[in-house]
């Protein structure tokens, strides 16, 4: 009987995590069953709950219900701890342990795929968000030189910068201050390319060889990345690379196996 997982969210036919899990499955030779399951809006816990019932052995938790996942989970890692969301669950009889690999993946994409070490660079982080959040914890592990935390409200960026202070050297900034800096890899973990936006960035804060990350990833350039290749960035990459990433990571999580995600990525793009 193979092992059975899933991905929650609403809505969830879009999601690539089965094909994405059903690949790694196969390479691993980890016998699994993966599926997406659409959830009521407000009935996150009890979709959850008769997954379990029916021998559910861990679920990915997407868009709107990493909140809820992280109210779900008896226990907590500590990365999930600090990002307040979940995006990964593994389920041990009554034990709920709640994970997210959403930073992991973000920084094994920039570390390992695109070969950019972050340790000592100047980062700036676009949004104060959940997206935001969750992948401060993994990027000041890699100790840059200064992590900037750039929002339009400014007190959001303030409050996170505050939370996270104690793991790094973190700042707060709105987007005309930042006229002057200069930075070596930029990343828009805000939602503005869902409305095909620009975050108003100031002209010349792209330094020589820097890499611009979106988090999100489509046909073609997001206005970020046009905006990058525009101001000379050397090195552009999408969110796809994160996607598949964490998703490795959740395996991991899981089956304890790593899969390989340089042929899961390179199978996706050209998808
Ligand atoms: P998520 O969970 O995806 O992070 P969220 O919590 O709604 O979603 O946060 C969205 C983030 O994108 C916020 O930081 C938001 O900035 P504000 O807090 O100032 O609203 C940011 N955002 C959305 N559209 C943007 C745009 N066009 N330019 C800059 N920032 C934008």
């Amino acid at each position: 009987m193979p092992n059975h997982y899933a991905v929650f969210g609403n809505p969830i036919s879009h999601s690539k995590s089965p094909l994405i899990h059903a690949t790694f499955a196969r390479q691993t030779g980890e016998v699994i069953r993966y599926e997406a399951l659409l959830a009521p809006t407000d009935e996150f816990a009890a979709a959850v709950d008769a997954f379990r019932a029916a021998g559910g052995r861990g679920a990915n938790v997407t868009v709107p219900f990493k909140q809820a996942a992280f109210s779900y989970a008896t226990d907590l890692t500590e990365r999930a701890r600090l990002a307040q969301a979940v995006n990964t669950l593994r389920f041990e009889g009554e034990q709920v342990l709640g994970d997210n690999t959403d930073g992991a993946g973000l920084v094994r994409d920039i570390t390992h795929n695109l070969g950019f070490a972050v340790q000592g660079k100047d980062v700036l982080l676009m949004g104060a968000g959940g997206a935001a959040r969750g992948v401060l914890l993994p990027l000041l592990s890699c100790q840059p030189n200064s992590l900037t935390i750039a929002n339009r409200t400014l007190h959001k960026a303030e409050a996170l910068a505050q939370q996270f202070a104690a793991y790094g050297k973190v700042q707060a900034s709105d987007y005309p201050s930042l006229a002057g800096g200069r930075f070596d890899l930029l990343i828009n973990a805000t939602s503005s390319s869902l409305h095909d936006e620009l975050p108003p960035l100031p002209p010349r804060i792209i330094a020589p060889g820097a890499l611009a990350y979106d988090m999100m990833y489509g046909k073609g350039l997001t206005p970020f990345l046009a905006f990058a290749e525009a101001n000379q960035a050397t090195h552009l990459a999408d969110g796809l690379g994160m996607l598949v990433e964490q998703a490795a990571e959740s395996f991991y999580v899981w089956r304890g196996i790593r899969p390989e995600t340089q042929p899961v990525i390179e199978m996706l793009r050209k998808a």
